[in-house]
């Protein structure tokens, strides 16, 4: 939620804030998840090609409406920014990307190059638009050990449970080898990350919560990047997670502000954490964790949020 604010509020500024902003992203997360559902589903379509175009389970038609809905999301919040702009000019410092793509589709013509429109103004929001991503990383010789610990203790957690367990499905252009395996081309092929990140063949104690494997000449050599075979869990190749820029600096900066500000309690008077996973396209807890925070700063006014 905490990402899907901080995303929105860069796309759309001021529009994201308050009580609308609240509305929108709980619309959007609920768009979120339903088509998590319904992509994670048994789909009879995968299993006999032949019968996908009666869409048996209509699954296809439901994840088209799932995306109309998200459309209208983002055409409502365009279509209402262009009426509030009108007459109402703001100056260039006061702009966020929302408006300053906006001023790019009110004052070219479509058929100029420099021109915008719609549609690529609702990519922001789609993946097959994206390019130019820069994965720059954060300085890590700055960072303290205290970070460096939390920088592997997070990479760590993500070894054990990532996010997606099975990566974006690939599909080869052509036949190919891999190891004694033949794939021939247009074959669906799944990569097991999950499986990778516990084979007891490339981690030691695999099972094991170990931060420090991710410490000293390590730090490097497993990055998000998707440069390791046997660590990404952030994909890796064309389709890896473009967000990992904004992803890395999140949770470094969540967690190290959680520690900073709260101790940490388990709730119900609980000894034991229960990281049993609960599969699905994107990996769950299986018992959410429920902690109490207690205040550990002097100052209760650091508490209080500015916006
Ligand atoms: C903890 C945070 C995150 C994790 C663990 C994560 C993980 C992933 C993974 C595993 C993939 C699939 C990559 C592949 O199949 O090779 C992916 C794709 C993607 N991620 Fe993330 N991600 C995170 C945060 C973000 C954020 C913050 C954004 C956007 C601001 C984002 C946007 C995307 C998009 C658009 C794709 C689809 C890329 C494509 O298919 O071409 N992710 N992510």
């Amino acid at each position: 939620m905490l990402i899907s604010n901080t995303v929105l509020s860069m796309l759309w500024g001021s529009t994201a804030h308050g009580e609308q902003g609240e509305m929108l992203s709980s619309q959007i997360r609920g768009v979120a998840e339903e088509s998590m559902v319904l992509q994670g589903a048994p789909n009879i379509s995968d299993l006999i090609p032949s019968l996908a175009r009666f869409d048996l389970q209509g699954l296809e038609r439901k994840i088209h409406v799932t995306f109309r809905r998200l459309d209208q999301i983002v055409s409502s919040i365009i279509e209402e920014r262009r009426k509030l702009g009108e007459g109402n000019s703001v100056g260039e410092e006061a702009k966020d990307l929302l408006q300053v793509l906006l001023d790019l589709n009110n004052h070219g013509d479509y058929a100029a190059e420099s021109s915008i429109t719609d549609n690529q103004i609702k990519g922001f929001y789609d993946r097959r638009n994206r390019h130019n991503i820069d994965h720059n990383r954060v300085d890590d010789g700055r960072a303290d050990a205290t970070s460096r610990r939390n920088a592997a203790a997070i990479k760590e957690a993500f070894r054990l449970h990532p996010a997606l367990p099975l990566l974006v499905p690939r599909c080869p252009t052509e036949d190919c080898q891999i190891g004694r395996y033949t794939i021939p081309k247009g074959a669906t092929v799944f990569i097991n990350a999950y499986a990778m990140h516990r084979d007891p063949q490339l981690w030691d104690s695999p099972l094991e919560f170990r931060p420090e494997r991710f410490l000293d000449e390590n730090a490097a050599k497993f990055d998000y990047l998707g440069n390791s075979s046997q660590y990404f869990p952030f994909g890796t190749g064309r389709r890896v997670c473009p967000g990992i820029p904004m992803a890395e600096k999140m949770l470094n900066y969540i967690l190290a502000s959680l520690l900073h500000s709260f101790e940490w309690k388990l709730a119900h008077g609980s000894t034991e954490v229960d990281l049993t996973d609960k599969f699905g396209i994107v990996v769950k807890l299986e018992k959410p964790l429920v902690l109490i925070p207690t205040p550990r700063l002097a100052n209760p006014e650091l508490y209080y949020s500015y916006s």
